[in-house]
């Protein structure tokens, strides 16, 4: 940013886990116990935008609730309560002091922002609707931290060359946004992203081209937040051998991607989604997030998969810390699926999205004078 003010724009995808983190070994830093696995989203994603002001003494950061000015029409702001704003303004905090080192590191240079001089205001707004059920850590928390990181660049050309190029540079940066929230840092690359203790990693896919429905069976707000839900399935019988049994499904996960397995794909999510709401099931106490829908739904699925009749393509159905079943198949096989699940589940509300390439770089503008 060359003059006195300037506007980041930037937009970053949720994604979808089939190999879950589900247990954290440092609630600080969101350490996972085990490594992951996700597909990058393209459509479900969060827009935000920071603007700077380096006349603003107070140096301080605010939540404006409105849709960033380039966001899709219909896109709103997702209405964070106190503690919400409290969670992502104390995260653009941290992403502002590690600005300096990190972009160094790159060889780029910090802007004064960076260092601490000016005020900024953020906007962000998500494709999602708010009372889809579709968590929106994993993209909030990545969008913010690339426009903040943006914002601290002194040359935003120079910012966008790096990201755009140096895969480790988006990697320290999808670091800082695990800090804010874990998944978070899948959502900077695509479609396929493992995620193993600090590091995140593309993971090669031979698969044919994929769509990806969620089916909503309910809009309500979570009862257990996935942070509670992290601390929680450790009183589990279950998670003896968790970490283990996980890391060796993901191992067994990269090799099904990588040889194009998708049979081998579907039967792995579906046990890695019954696991992971076993130990919600068997905690102390013990939870759900499943509703009448989701037990159908869930109950239609198991015949298919026992039946595994479907053409030698078994479809991917996971759930994440929610009621609404995901599921992933070839593009050429989803109208078939929407039109199944339809009839037999009238009504239900599908969001479709795609496999996404993670975390985008939109607009940088500076300004002078205001
Ligand atoms: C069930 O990333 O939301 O979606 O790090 O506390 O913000 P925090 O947790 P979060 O946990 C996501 C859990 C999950 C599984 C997954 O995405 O891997």
């Amino acid at each position: 940013m060359r003059g006195v003010a300037g506007c980041f724009r930037v937009k970053a995808p949720s994604n979808i886990a089939l190999i879950k983190y589900m247990g954290k070994k440092d609630s600080a830093s969101n350490l996972p116990e085990n490594g992951s696995i996700s597909m990058t989203l393209e459509e479900l994603c969060t827009y935000a935008e920071i603007q700077v002001d380096l006349r603003d003494e107070d140096g301080a950061g605010a939540w404006v609730d409105e849709a960033p000015a380039d966001a899709p029409r219909g896109v709103r702001a997702p209405g964070l309560g106190a503690a919400g704003i409290e969670k992502i303004l104390s995260h653009l905090g941290r992403v502002r002091g590690a600005s300096p080192d990190l972009l160094a590191t790159f060889g780029l240079e910090p802007s004064p922002f960076a260092s601490g001089r000016g005020g900024f205001t953020l906007r962000s707004a998500n494709t999602f609707p708010q009372a889809s059920g579709i968590a929106s850590s994993a993209s909030s928390f990545a969008a913010v931290t690339l426009a903040m990181a943006w914002a601290c660049a002194a040359s935003p050309s120079d910012f966008r060359e790096v990201y755009m190029e140096n895969v480790e540079f988006r990697r320290a940066l999808a670091g800082i946004s695990r800090r804010g929230s874990g998944s978070s840092c899948r959502s900077f690359e695509g479609p396929w992203v493992g995620w193993d203790g600090d590091r995140t990693l593309a993971l090669e896919a031979n698969l044919p081209e994929l769509r990806h429905l969620v089916l909503v069976v309910s809009e309500r707000a979570k009862r257990v937040s996935s942070s509670q839900a992290h601390l929680r399935i450790k009183s589990s019988p279950l998670w003896k051998g968790r970490v283990e049994r996980a890391e060796t499904r993901k191992a067994t996960l990269t090799e099904a991607l990588r040889a194009g397995d998708l049979r081998a794909v579907a039967r792995l999510a579906w046990s890695e989604t019954w696991e992971m709401h076993g130990l919600f099931h068997t905690a102390e106490p013990p939870f759900t997030y499943w509703e009448p829908a989701t037990v159908e739904l869930l109950q239609w699925f198991s015949g298919i998969m026992e039946d595994d009749v479907e053409g030698g393509d078994l479809p991917i159905v996971t759930l994440d810390a929610g009621p609404n079943p995901h599921l992933i198949c070839p593009a050429s096989r989803v109208e078939g699926w929407k039109a199944r699940i339809g009839e037999k589940f009238g009504g239900i509300r599908i969001l479709e999205d795609r496999p996404g390439a993670g975390a985008r770089l939109i607009s940088a503008t500076s300004k002078d004078r205001e």
